[in-house]
């Protein structure tokens, strides 16, 4: 079996995030979340791994190489523009050259791992096997419309969702997806939409299995949902202090500070993730925050919130909370008057001001 990841798109929702990097790469618990699907994928036993991408195809070749790293042997698959999921299908029919495989969207975080469904695929041997999860906001998503159990509809994004069952971005799929990618026409966006894709073999008569998970799953296309995945997956952190921290500081609860992070005068208050070469001094840094590289945090009190390489915060009144801070971002407090707020804030930025 092989494995497909997902790595194109636009992540248009992440602006101004994603002008810059690559969605897949954002950081959560100090680990760009396309980390985790490649993990999951060579867990599950599956060892060669096509990976789709865009514009952003530098930053994702430079940040999975060859694979060797995990183990895997990784393969890049050119992607012109974000066709639609199963378009990424439609180019990838060489690379996965008649085997069965697992797709994976490599902006969706499944906490544990894809290793049961491979097996049940393994077992049952449908044509496809699709995961769903009950969610609250389902036109968010594509979504499964069960009669006695059995896949009757699949609806992309719809206004009006006949059931909460969200379609999980990871699919299994025999080569019969083939003829059904190269036979459906493109959406009123303008894809071409896996779940017309499985809906196709629905209707011709191949057995789409599905499985309700019931683990936690996240789809982080949106700001809320990175921060989100970060709080779940820092609730599974060990400590692990090998930074330096002072003999004026404090740390509380579970955090890990790597060798080359420095806390001066602070107190650490976990789960907290502080990288290498971070800085703290005379601040606060509570629960549920990751800090990556090069962070100064001074004079100033932190939560909840993601703070991304070489930015530097300093002497901010106010506690951050809830933020997801880009790279090499400044935030200071001015001191002369008049005292007004200054920003230089990139397209479609957020500031949330008291
Ligand atoms: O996350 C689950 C949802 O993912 C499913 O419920 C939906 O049925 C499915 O269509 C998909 O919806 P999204 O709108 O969230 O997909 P998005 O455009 O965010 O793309 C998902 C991943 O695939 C992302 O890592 C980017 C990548 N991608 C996307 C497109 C459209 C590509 O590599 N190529 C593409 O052409």
């Amino acid at each position: 079996m092989k494995a497909l990841i997902l790595s194109g798109g636009t992540g248009s929702r992440l602006r101004p995030l994603t002008y810059t990097g690559a969605k897949q790469l954002i950081p959560v618990a100090n680990k760009p979340i396309l980390y985790y699907a490649i993990e999951a994928i060579r867990d599950a036993g599956i060892t060669d791994i096509g990976v789709i991408v865009g514009d952003t195809r530098e930053e994702i070749r430079r940040a999975l190489g060859d694979g060797k790293e995990w183990g895997v042997k990784i393969s890049y698959i050119e992607q012109d523009a974000p066709r639609g999921l199963a378009h990424a299908v439609k180019i990838s029919e060489s690379f996965i050259a008649g085997d069965d495989f697992l797709m994976f969207l490599g902006d969706n975080l499944v906490r544990d791992g894809v290793t049961d469904f491979v097996q049940r695929f393994r077992d049952n041997k449908p044509s496809s096997l699709i995961l769903l999860s009950r969610v609250s906001d389902p036109q968010r998503f594509g979504v499964a419309e069960l009669e006695n159990g059995r896949v009757k509809r699949l609806i992309e994004k719809p206004k009006v969702p006949p059931s909460d069952l969200a379609l999980v971005g990871v699919y299994l799929f025999d080569n019969r997806i083939f003829e059904a990618v190269n036979a459906i026409k493109p959406s009123w966006r303008n894809e071409l939409e896996i779940t017309d894709a499985i809906q196709y073999l629905v209707d011709h008569g191949h057995l789409v299995d599905s499985h309700v998970i019931d683990g936690w799953w996240k789809d982080t296309g949106k700001s809320e949902d990175v921060l989100e995945a970060n709080r779940m997956m820092l609730e599974y952190i060990e400590s692990n202090v090998s930074g330096q921290v002072d003999a004026d500081s404090q740390v509380i609860g579970r955090a890990v500070i790597a060798e080359g992070a420095q806390i001066i005068n602070s107190t650490i208050r976990g789960p907290v993730m502080i990288a290498s070469g971070a800085k703290i001094v005379n601040s606060y840094v509570g629960p549920f925050t990751s800090i990556s590289r090069g962070v100064h945090i001074v004079a100033s009190e932190v939560e909840n919130s993601i703070i991304l390489e070489d930015t530097h915060i300093e002497d901010i009144q106010t506690r951050i909370d809830n933020s997801l801070i880009g790279k090499n971002v400044q935030i200071s407090r001015i001191r002369e008057r008049p005292r007004a707020l200054h920003f230089v804030l990139g397209d479609n930025s957020r500031a949330e001001v008291q």
